[in-house]
């Protein structure tokens, strides 16, 4: 045997560096509370306050996927065109900013659109295009990125099941179809917006059959989440619960 063989042989193959274990990013550790729910449950505002109180973010899933639906109608993109849909997910200049009064506005094309969101062609159009499996998965990233420290309160429909399913606490938020109505009416009236009760809960009922039986990521609570029934609690006493239970599990 040469002596460059017998070398080679006899040299310690280099051992390889030791990967240290991959470390979990902040966003990864910031925690998540999950409040998910019909519309009119009252998530937004529960989710919105125990996030300023934690000082939490704040992401609301739904106004994502109204925007979405405020900018496929603005393009006339058809309810069913999955391909536009997704690339609109893409290229849609959406943002969203801290308001002067401390809540959050939703900007399209650098419009503020905040309150044309909250209208019901605007809802049912997100209802609509939130059964497309390829739609809510171009979403999810967009979701994922709101995970920052010192944490965030996500509100929506999947958020518990799908979205953040290692999340620490979860809620589930209910109130009967009747009461959601009259919170609706409530708000619209006193917005000075004519409204009328029987037509909102046909929308609240028409949403809801396709929130809860979509074959995509039902609305559903989450194995391990906690109903709160909102139906005769003022928000005052959801919110309190909502921080006793953050205090036990954060
Ligand atoms: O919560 P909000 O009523 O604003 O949501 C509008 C619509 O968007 C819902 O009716 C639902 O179909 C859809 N959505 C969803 N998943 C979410 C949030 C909203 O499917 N996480």
């Amino acid at each position: 045997m040469s002596d460059i063989e017998t070398t080679i042989k006899r040299s310690k193959v280099p051992a390889k560096p030791k990967r240290s274990p991959a470390k979990p990013t902040d966003a990864a550790l910031a925690p998540v509370i999950t409040i998910d729910g019909p519309s009119g449950s009252g998530k937004g505002t529960i989710a919105s306050a125990v996030a300023e109180h934690l000082a939490y973010n704040y992401l609301d899933s739904g106004a994502l996927y109204r925007v979405m639906a405020l900018a496929s109608l603005n393009r006339e993109i058809a309810a069913d065109d999955v391909d536009s849909l997704v690339e609109l997910v893409m290229i849609a200049p959406v943002t969203f900013k801290r308001s002067a009064c401390g809540g959050s506005d939703v900007l399209l094309e650098g419009e503020i659109v905040t309150s044309e969101l909250r209208r019901e062609e605007v809802g049912l159009r997100a209802s609509q295009i939130a059964t497309i499996a390829p739609f809510r998965t171009a979403l999810l990233d967009r979701q994922l990125r709101w995970r920052r420290p010192p944490g965030l309160v996500a509100d929506g429909r999947d958020m518990g099941t799908v979205v953040f399913p290692d999340a620490p606490l979860k809620i589930y938020l209910t109130a009967s179809a009747e009461i959601r109505a009259q919170r609706r009416h409530k708000q619209l009236i006193e917005k000075g917006i004519e409204a009328n009760i029987v037509g909102l809960l046909a929308d609240i009922n028409e949403r809801d059959d396709r929130d809860y039986n979509r074959e995509i990521a039902p609305l559903v609570a989450a194995a391990d989440a906690i109903t709160i029934d909102s139906s005769t609690q003022t928000i005052e006493e959801v919110v309190t619960k909502v921080l006793d239970f953050a205090g036990n599990r954060l």
